[in-house]
């Protein structure tokens, strides 16, 4: 089916950046389901996207039509959103900005612990050069901006609204403040021209898809990462026997009453892309694009604690005297520092416009063991045995001999002896977690 612009009666030629990534993919193939062709603004010297788009197509058993179809339905036009001009000839960007009817803006640097700068060169300034294309378009284009639930960032009330938006405490990392700043452009963006914007703010996305090499990376696999890399820079510190691990405590900051939305990503695009159908209405519509459900910080935790040895303890503050394996779990940034998020986001507009999603995908413990897929990753040969013991340890989990999560306080700070890691080990750790 053609998209058809409900008002105008007429085609809608879409272009999207960031088509190449763990969101972009299958955004590409949920718009590809309904309109005839896509116009992918791919990330310039990073690989070439048509051969990426078609490999995600048949790892997920895409329809053989729609693969043949590929070439024929999407044309590449290579762009780096943090240029002036997207780094085109200016008659190029001209042309391609009138010959759009709505541009989807999903493309961002997501590293969680990134440089601020980076994060807001690609987005921040990233995100003003896709207005600007916007505002050249003959057609005056539709923009669709991919934000995060996220840039609620650290504010104190528990509930977050749709159309709040308030950096007043502060953000619970880098990128969350760049994906802010990008939400701030645009809403000023349409303020300003009176053109309407939709902004959509996912929460944690993933997939029930274990790690593969022709798919983009998830949260899931960032997680598997981080697993990796503590378990074997913990075996090369002799901190942990391979063969006989014994478990050992760990505290880290976390709340008891913390809790995740993650959502399947599958639901996410369908959501979105339902949601974009809408006439727009105002100037900025924001959406939360959230699961139903939330799950609770003991969720992830157990995931922990089946892989690795270790029973963890939430501590309201980092302990003055770490162990050596959580000086090692301190050193790997990323998402850690969500063991303490207790935001709910509600999504009364979403679901006005959508009704009750009926269909929704269960993430469950199940769900998440399965998109981790530590067995299935591939991986150096420095990471086999720790993989190894990830897999061992969690073929012998028994989830019910397990504390009752419920029932985790924090506890009182303890004394251990002084930590051995090696300088090279820190570094290998610090890139080891993203998104
Ligand atoms: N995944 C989630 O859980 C999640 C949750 C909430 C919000 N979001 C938002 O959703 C959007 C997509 O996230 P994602 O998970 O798909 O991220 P991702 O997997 O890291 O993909 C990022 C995409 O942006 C492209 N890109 C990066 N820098 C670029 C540049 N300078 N010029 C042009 N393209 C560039 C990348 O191209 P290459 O791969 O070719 O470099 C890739 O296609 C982001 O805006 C993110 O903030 C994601």
């Amino acid at each position: 089916m053609d998209a058809v612009d409900q008002e105008a009666g007429i085609l809608v030629e879409i272009a999207i950046t960031g088509a190449t990534g763990f969101l972009g993919v299958h955004l590409v193939r949920e718009l590809l389901e309904r309109n005839a062709s896509l116009t992918v603004l791919a990330h310039a010297g990073s690989g070439e996207a048509a051969g990426r788009l078609a490999r995600f197509l048949q790892v997920t058993g895409a329809s053989p039509r729609l693969i043949d179809e590929l070439p024929r339905r999407i044309s590449v036009v290579d762009v780096d959103v943090a240029e002036p001009f997207l780094g085109l000839a200016r008659a190029e960007f001209r042309r391609l900005a009138d010959g759009v009817d709505a541009i989807w803006h999903s493309a961002a640097q997501t590293k969680l612990a990134g440089d601020l700068t980076e994060l807001q060169h690609v987005n921040v300034d990233g995100t003003r050069n896709m207005l600007a294309l916007a505002a050249a378009g003959g057609r005056r284009p539709r923009f669709y901006h991919v934000s995060t639930a996220f840039v609620a960032g650290l504010r104190p009330d528990p509930v977050v609204y749709e159309d709040q938006l308030d950096a007043s405490r502060g953000f619970a990392s880098p990128y969350e403040q760049s994906k802010y700043e990008a939400e701030v452009a645009v809403q000023d963006w349409s303020a300003g021209s009176g053109r309407p914007v939709v902004v959509f703010r996912p929460s944690v996305l993933v997939s029930h898809r274990p790690p593969h090499p022709d798919l983009p990376s998830d949260t899931l696999e960032a997680v598997a990462r981080f697993m990796l890399t503590i378990a074997s820079m913990a075996m090369e510190g002799g901190l942990v026997d391979a063969e006989e691990p014994a478990v050992q405590t760990v505290r880290v900051v976390g709340d008891p009453r913390a809790r995740w939305n993650v959502m399947a990503v599958e639901d996410a695009v369908r959501d979105m892309v339902r949601l974009a159908e809408r006439p727009p209405a105002g100037t900025t519509t924001t959406y939360h694009i959230v699961s139903s459900r939330d799950l609770p910080v003991s969720m992830p935790i157990d995931l922990l604690e089946s892989f690795l040895p270790v029973r963890v303890e939430l501590v309201e503050q980092p302990p003055a005297d770490p162990t050596p394996l959580e000086r090692i779990i301190g050193m790997v940034p990323g998402f850690l520092m969500y063991l303490r998020h207790r935001h709910v986001f509600d999504d009364t507009r979403t679901r006005t416009a959508l009704g009750e999603r009926l269909d929704e995908t269960l993430v469950d413990r199940d769900y998440l063991l399965s998109g981790l897929g530590i067995a299935e990753m591939d991986l150096s040969p420095g990471d086999l045995l720790a993989a190894d013991l990830l897999t061992r340890a969690l073929a012998a989990y028994d989830p019910t001999a397990r504390p009752d999560p419920a029932a985790r306080t924090y506890p009182a700070a303890r004394t251990d002896p002084a930590p051995r890691v090696g300088s090279a080990q820190v570094e290998s750790a610090q890139g080891g977690s993203s998104r």
